[in-house]
């Protein structure tokens, strides 16, 4: 069912409470990859244009205690959105009280306001992860409308996104609905046929994807760490790569299920030591030797998944084919990037989480139709789950 969005509502003169995803990854107190933020300024800039006094908010890390808070403010996050949408952001280092309410009266329209980290109401309680009802009660009490654009925090329920919506209409900001559209859009109602590649370290953190994928899917092709336990479970003498032995079984019975659907390498790049300067050995997965460990998809897996790739009119990716943080590992993964940015007839959708951060890296930000900025969420979305934020969200 289509969701109301931020164009739905009146928003001159109004207060618009804005719940955004601002978490983002953070070193010694510096902002280390701000798309999220950058994703959120469609929305905020709308709104802004359209005579609202927006009041953004979002969590950032999971603070436990009192002693957390110095180093989890959203202050930096306010000082770069200001930055990119080059409009003087206040930023109230409170989660509630009196100088928070007086700034938001004091807001024209067009002004912008930033709340402290919604999570600072943990340490009291947990009342925000575990959605206080007077919390969420409180915070929509400040406003007059509810946009939410916080998908990332979409397989949350919490008082900042859900608890708010128990008071107040909530519509879907910009980037909530993008998500809605190409992740749900997978789920829901994909143009076939559907490939989807999996990849990443483990199969235990992507079972219920690939279960909910092969339902979709007419392949489903793996690589990254995962893939080896599929080998082994084949009989395939794997070396010292990466196996999480309670899942051959699991494997085990995919195969005999699906195996048709399954694409796995028929190639790798091993080495000795886990690192960027050992010495790597191109081979056949039937050729791992006992003392190596496979790091990368080879140049015959690219080729094949390539293959397997043509005339798709959908694909959906999660998940590195190897260790892409080292450049000599990358390659799989470039390639695997590659062959997709050459799909020009096909709505690529990237679900998120490593595989988003290894497309960017690597310089592929603009050949995908959509690189979500989900991690957790877009993985549960995949598995088919209704995320309680966007049920939350008001049907058009
Ligand atoms: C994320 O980064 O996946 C979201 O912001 C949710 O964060 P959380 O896992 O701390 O709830």
């Amino acid at each position: 069912m289509a969701k109301k969005d931020v164009t739905d509502v009146a928003l001159k003169g109004k207060v618009v409470l804005v719940r955004a995803d601002f978490n983002v990854p953070m070193k010694d107190g510096e902002i280390t990859n701000d798309n999220r933020i950058v994703q959120a300024l469609p929305t905020l800039q709308y709104i802004l244009e359209q005579g609202g006094k927006v009041v953004v908010f979002s969590h950032l890390g999971k603070v436990k205690e009192e002693s957390d808070k110095a180093k989890l403010s959203l202050a930096p996050v306010a000082k770069r959105l200001s930055e990119k949408l080059d409009k003087e952001v206040t930023f109230i280092p409170e989660t509630r009280g009196e100088k928070l309410e007086s700034a938001i009266q004091a807001l024209n329209e067009g002004e912008i306001l930033m709340f402290e980290n919604t999570r600072f109401e943990d340490v009291d309680g947990k009342k925000e992860s575990k959605n206080d009802p007077e919390l969420g009660k409180y915070w929509a009490s400040l406003g007059d409308v509810f946009v939410n654009d916080a998908f990332g925090t979409a397989h949350r329920e919490h008082a900042s996104n859900v608890g708010i919506s128990t008071h107040l209409e909530t519509v879907a900001g910009f980037l909530m609905e993008k998500e809605i559209k190409f992740i749900g859009g997978v789920v829901e109602n994909p143009d076939k046929p559907v490939v989807a590649i999996l990849g990443g370290a483990k199969v235990s953190d992507k079972i219920g994807v690939i279960e909910n994928l092969l339902n979709i899917a007419d392949k489903v092709l793996i690589g990254g760490g995962m893939a080896y336990t599929f080998l082994k479970a084949q009989g395939k003498e794997i070396g010292l790569s990466l196996l999480e032995a309670d899942r051959i079984e699991f494997a085990k019975d995919l195969l005999e299920r699906a195996g048709d659907q399954i694409v796995l390498p028929v190639d790798g790049k091993v080495a000795k030591e886990f690192s960027n300067d050992a010495e790597i050995t191109e081979v056949s997965v039937d050729e791992i030797p006992e003392d190596q460990e496979s790091l990368d998809i080879g140049p015959k897996t690219v080729e094949l998944f390539k293959q397997q790739l043509e005339g798709a009119h959908t694909v959906v990716w999660n998940g590195p084919m190897g260790v892409f943080e080292f450049s000599n590992f990358a390659q799989g993964t470039i390639g695997v990037c590659e062959a997709i940015a050459e799909l020009k007839d096909a709505t690529t959708i990237i679900g998120g989480g490593d595989s988003a951060a290894a497309a960017m890296q690597l310089g592929f930000e603009d050949d995908f139709t959509h690189i979500s900025t989900g991690g957790g969420a877009s993985l549960e979305y995949l598995e088919g789950k209704e995320l309680p934020g966007i049920k939350a969200i008001a049907n058009k």
